[in-house]
């Protein structure tokens, strides 16, 4: 649980370090979920920073994932990408998953955008669909801002009722269309994992508006809109959820449709930096 003081003095010494190394005013967040890496190829002017040398920050030990921040330049933007995230299936307390959001609330940044590998639920998704959240539903057990609460990062009781922003939706929408994507919208449900869900849990999903599921994001936009930043978050449907179809569930499977959507996944955030 978050003790306030020994929080803002790990906060302070993540942005000095950085400030130091990085000299470039980022606007814009990006965490690049499963398969959305090669965005990190795009990336102008870069300066990669290891998690692992980061004061405070976890190191993020998922296949798949690499575990770096990357400062830098897109569509003429500055941006900083986290090129991995922590999940909580890998035993990170929620403080340990957000940090990374907190620091770069600190850093100023005015916005977000999270992607992430999910699962389908709503029967007229494909498996390689994007869609763009447009609410979640937290069922992981847990709330980031469960403890003490720092009054100097955000209100005691955040308001979610636009946890997704709309007009950056929209936004989104409009330029899916100039650049020929027709992304799907949805809610999110968040399950902590690891295992996927049960048949029976995705026909409850359903039944509560669930359109998707997955095992991450809603902690990040959680602590990002107490921030007061804005979000967008992007799925990647990557297979259809447990029971929907019959056949099993795996991690290849995840992975194969989130690498076959990968190009058309980063054209769509590229374009997506030029006009949030
Ligand atoms: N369930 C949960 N998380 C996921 C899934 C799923 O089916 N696919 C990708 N991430």
């Amino acid at each position: 649980m978050i003790k306030e003081a020994e929080y803002s003095t790990k906060l302070a010494e993540v942005r000095s370090y950085l400030n130091e190394k990085v000299n470039i005013q980022p606007e814009l967040g990006i965490i690049l979920g499963s398969g959305l890496g090669g965005f990190a190829d795009l990336i102008e002017e870069k300066i990669a920073i290891p998690y692992r040398e980061i004061p405070h920050f976890p190191v993020s030990t998922v296949e798949g994932h690499k575990g770096e921040l990357v400062f830098g330049k897109v569509m003429g933007k500055y941006i900083v990408a986290m090129q991995g995230r922590f999940h909580y299936y890998e035993g990170y307390s929620m403080q340990e998953v957000t940090f990374p959001i907190r620091v770069m609330q600190v850093l100023g940044l005015n916005g977000l955008i999270v992607t992430n590998a999910a699962g389908g639920i709503n029967a007229s998704y494909r498996p390689g669909d994007l869609v763009l959240i447009k609410d979640h539903i937290n069922f992981m057990g847990e709330n980031p801002l469960r403890g003490e609460n720092i009054s100097s990062l955000g209100p005691r009781f955040p308001d979610l009722s636009e946890g997704y922003d709309l007009e950056w939706r929209q936004k989104a929408l409009s330029v899916a269309q100039e650049i020929g994507i027709h992304p799907q919208e949805g809610i999110y449900a968040a399950m902590s994992g690891p295992s996927y869900e049960t048949p029976a849990e995705i026909r409850f999903l359903r039944t509560v508006g669930a359109d998707l599921v997955g095992m991450s994001t809603v902690p990040e936009v959680i602590i990002a809109n107490q921030g007061g930043m804005r979000v967008l978050g992007i799925s990647c449907v990557t297979n259809m959820a447990a029971g929907i179809l019959p056949q099993r569930l795996s991690h290849a499977e995840v992975m194969e449709t989130a690498e076959r959507i990968e190009k058309q996944f980063i054209r769509f955030v590229q374009a997506l930096v030029r006009v949030l």
